[in-house]
């Protein structure tokens, strides 16, 4: 007899985790659905970038409207869920609170109510975050740390986690959060630390860019690779049990470092382009996270691959040669052309 494949649906999938994950699921031979959100201008680049956008079945999904869910689910039809969906920006949660807090927080409420009434069989991942734990804390933070969230973002995140373990055990459903630290990868959001790092550190090694404008320098942060991290969110799902879970390298560094590492990588001295701008200060920021991995690797037998050192390599690298094509008048799947400079971003406090 024919074994039929195995179905997973992500939401999320035109972001960097769910486009990593996608690629991931059909390595493993699974049929992969994915869904976007209805926006004027598509975002599929990610998934064009890894060659495998016409593999997958895209569908319609908004967080903020069950019946997107109810259609996504019934189509689809999955064996495993994950849950990437969000608005996964920090600082924006600052600016859009509230939008933040029905999209990631009530949003996984509306997604849980769907799987009890639709799909109970269903294994379902969510995209819990470090974020959780909030700002003033030290060591290695595991599993069994408190939780005290300090954004927008983190509070919806922690309703979405703990919405998760209720429905668990209310009703008997297979249900695990992922508490994922920082992950990185030359797919990683313009908006974020790291990519706005390494393709500024590109630019300016190219002569496009003079400057690099930071806020908090002296927060650190657990950053990992993202393709480890996709790996690990696959092995929560086919663990005996649902469980919640920490996926972190056990070591952090300053934004400061990464900035450095980054300019060395391309032979500069981040000090000749190095401007700190109050521009892109939180109004309350987490400086400090450093994960504990050892359940990880117990209980799932996961390690991270890649080193802070080479995370920063791949990244610089990647930013520089995606540059460099651009000047030689080569097109690829690409986000940095369509970005606007900061400079002429406001933010509101
Ligand atoms: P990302 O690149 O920002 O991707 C987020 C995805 O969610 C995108 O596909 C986005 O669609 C979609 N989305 C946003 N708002 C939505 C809405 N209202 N309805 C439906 N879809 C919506 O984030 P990521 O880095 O891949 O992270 C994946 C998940 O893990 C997120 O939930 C994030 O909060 C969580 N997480 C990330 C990290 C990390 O370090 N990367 C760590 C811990 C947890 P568009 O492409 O249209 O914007
Ligand atoms: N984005 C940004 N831009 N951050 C800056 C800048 C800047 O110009 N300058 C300093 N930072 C600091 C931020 O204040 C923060 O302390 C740190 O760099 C990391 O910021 P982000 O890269 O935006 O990531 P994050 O840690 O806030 O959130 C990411 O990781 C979480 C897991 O801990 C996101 O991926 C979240 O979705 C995720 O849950």
């Amino acid at each position: 007899m024919v074994k039929s494949k195995k179905r997973a649906l992500i939401t999320g999938i035109t972001g960097q985790d769910g486009a990593y994950l996608a690629k991931l699921l059909l390595d493993k031979d699974y049929e992969v659905f994915g869904t976007y959100r209805r926006i004027s201008t598509p975002n599929f680049w990610r998934l064009q970038y890894l060659g495998i956008k016409e593999k997958i079945t895209i569908l319609p999904l908004e967080l903020s409207d069950s019946s997107s869910i109810i259609t996504a689910i019934e189509t689809s039809q999955p064996d495993e869920l994950y849950n990437l969906a969000a608005q996964s920006f920090v600082g924006a949660s600052f600016e859009n609170p509230i939008y933040t807090t029905d999209v990631s927080g009530l949003g996984v409420v509306r997604l849980l109510e769907v799987v009890r009434h639709h799909c109970p069989q269903v294994r379902l991942y969510q995209a819990s975050t470090s974020e959780m734990y909030g700002d003033n804390r030290s060591g290695l933070l595991s599993e069994e740390t408190s939780f005290i969230p300090s954004s927008p973002y983190a509070g919806a995140k922690l309703l979405a986690h703990n919405s998760v373990k209720i429905y668990r055990e209310s009703y008997n459903l297979f249900l695990s959060n992922g508490i994922l630290f920082n992950h990185e990868s030359p797919l990683r959001g313009l908006e974020f630390v790291t990519r706005k790092i390494t393709n500024e550190v590109a630019k300016i090694k190219l002569g496009l860019s003079k400057s690099i404008s930071l806020g908090n320098i002296n927060s650190s942060r657990d950053w990992g690779y993202a393709p480890d991290y996709v790996e690990a969110m696959w092995r929560i799902l086919q663990h005996s049990e649902p469980l919640d879970i920490v996926v972190a390298t056990n070591t952090n560094y300053t934004v400061e470092n990464f900035l450095d590492a980054a300019c060395k990588h391309a032979g500069l001295d981040y000090k000749d382009f190095l401007k700190v701008n109050k521009k892109f200060l939180r109004p309350l920021d987490v400086n400090y996270l450093r994960g504990d991995n050892s359940k990880a690797k117990d209980v799932l037998g996961w390690e991270p691959q890649v080193t802070f050192d080479n995370l920063v390599k791949i990244m610089v690298d990647s930013d520089i040669a995606r540059w460099k094509a651009y000047k030689e008048g080569k097109h690829m799947p690409w986000d940095a052309l369509h970005y606007p400079s900061e400079n002429n971003m406001i933010s509101f406090k």
